[in-house]
């Protein structure tokens, strides 16, 4: 967990300059860096270390320790196919994390998952012979949706959607991850429809998760729903980006889908799970608090700046003050969250001496 916050701060600090915002570290690989540090070394070495503890196998804690060993090693000197041949290790291995997954539970949860990973190691491996990071993005995109997409069938939070449901969620995921493969040799007509699978699939989404029931609940249900909604509306964005702007590289529509997938799904979906998936990780109840809203709420306002003042007028200012908002919130964010675990510790112990005091 400590080099994948390392990574995230490293990553942050990397998007901030290539924005332009004057940054305490300045080294020179590390703006080329940002998407891996961020992709690679934040979510992936998360989400292998998830899977790695749900295991329980010492081997699958390789995936998430050469993930983030490869991205320190990117930042070194060495020649940068040492981080990125280990880097890709660290994805194919987190690929064996769902073999072994799927010898134990053969369900289609597992089964989108697995896409999502061979899409990680399929950019990983383009990324060692010099493709560079904007011509993957779809196909980092496509990793990271289909994990989540997977794990909100996995958690249980999908109303179970039946047999034909469930095919359908698997062949828009193979589907998905078709396009954003071909996108490296036809982008102009894999991007539109990896865009138009994208809307497919949150149409999905919005038919199965029981996110609509349980908006109308209270407390941590409530907040991990409104989470989900507006992360579906920020995937929306990017499919509808993708189905009409197709394939760029650079440019407003390109930092405008590029975020809206990474930042408005990717962290608002790690912010809406991370009460339910982190005391399995860190052995750390994080107890539901309202000021959980505060973040999110805070990555929401920046991105909306960055998108709309920033990549649709144009403005400067409003691109780099949403971008530097964005980062504050994911900061704000671990605060929160490390607090509320803390006041969740402090309320057991009382609880406890209360129990045993005469
Ligand atoms: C919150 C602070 C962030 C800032 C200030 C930032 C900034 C940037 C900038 C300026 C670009 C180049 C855009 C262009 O060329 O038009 C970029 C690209 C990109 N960013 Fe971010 N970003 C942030 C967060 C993230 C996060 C959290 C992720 C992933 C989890 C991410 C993933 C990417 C990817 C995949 C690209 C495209 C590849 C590249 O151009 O290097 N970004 N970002």
């Amino acid at each position: 967990m400590l080099p994948a916050a390392a990574l995230l701060l490293l990553g942050l600090n990397a998007g901030l300059i290539l924005l332009g915002v004057p940054m305490p570290l300045i080294a020179d690989r590390l703006p080329e860096l940002h998407a891996p540090l961020l992709v690679f070394g934040f979510v992936g070495t998360l989400i292998s270390l998830e899977r790695a503890v749900a295991l329980r196998a010492g081997w699958a804690y390789l995936a998430p320790a050469l993930l983030a060993a490869g991205m320190i090693l990117a930042l070194t000197p060495l020649p940068l196919i040492v981080g990125q041949a280990t880097v890709t290790v660290g994805l194919v291995m987190h690929l064996a994390q769902y073999r072994a997954i799927w010898r134990r539970q053969p369900m289609t949860a597992t089964a989108v998952q697995g896409l999502g990973a061979v899409s990680g190691a399929a950019a990983g491996l383009a990324w060692c012979g010099g493709i560079p990071p904007a011509f993957l993005v779809s196909m980092l995109s496509c990793f990271l949706v289909l994990t989540i997409v997977g794990e909100r069938l996995e958690l249980a939070r999908v109303a179970a959607p039946g047999l034909a449901a469930e095919r359908a969620l698997f062949a828009l995921s193979l589907a998905l991850a078709a396009a954003t493969l071909l996108g490296l040799v036809m982008p102009s007509i894999a991007v539109p429809v990896a865009g138009a699978l994208l809307l497919a699939i949150v149409v999905w989404l919005l038919r199965h998760d029981i996110v609509r029931a349980t908006v109308r609940q209270h407390g941590l249900p409530r907040y991990v729903a409104i989470c989900l909604f507006t992360g579906y509306a920020w995937l929306v964005v990017a499919g509808v980006g993708w189905l009409l702007g197709g394939s760029r590289t650079d440019g407003p529509l390109f930092d405008a889908t590029t975020h809206a997938v990474f930042l408005g799904f990717v962290i608002t979906m790690i912010m809406a799970h991370a009460p339910l998936i982190l005391p399995a990780v860190l052995r750390v109840r994080i107890p539901y608090h309202p000021a959980l809203y505060a973040p999110m709420a805070l990555l929401q306002l920046g991105l909306l700046l960055r998108v709309v003042g920033g990549d649709a007028w144009g403005s400067l200012p409003a691109l780099q003050i949403g971008g530097a908002t964005s980062a504050v919130a994911m900061l704000l964010f671990a605060v929160t969250a490390a607090a509320a675990g803390l006041r969740g510790r402090k309320a057991r112990a009382t609880r406890g001496a209360a129990r045993v005091a005469p």
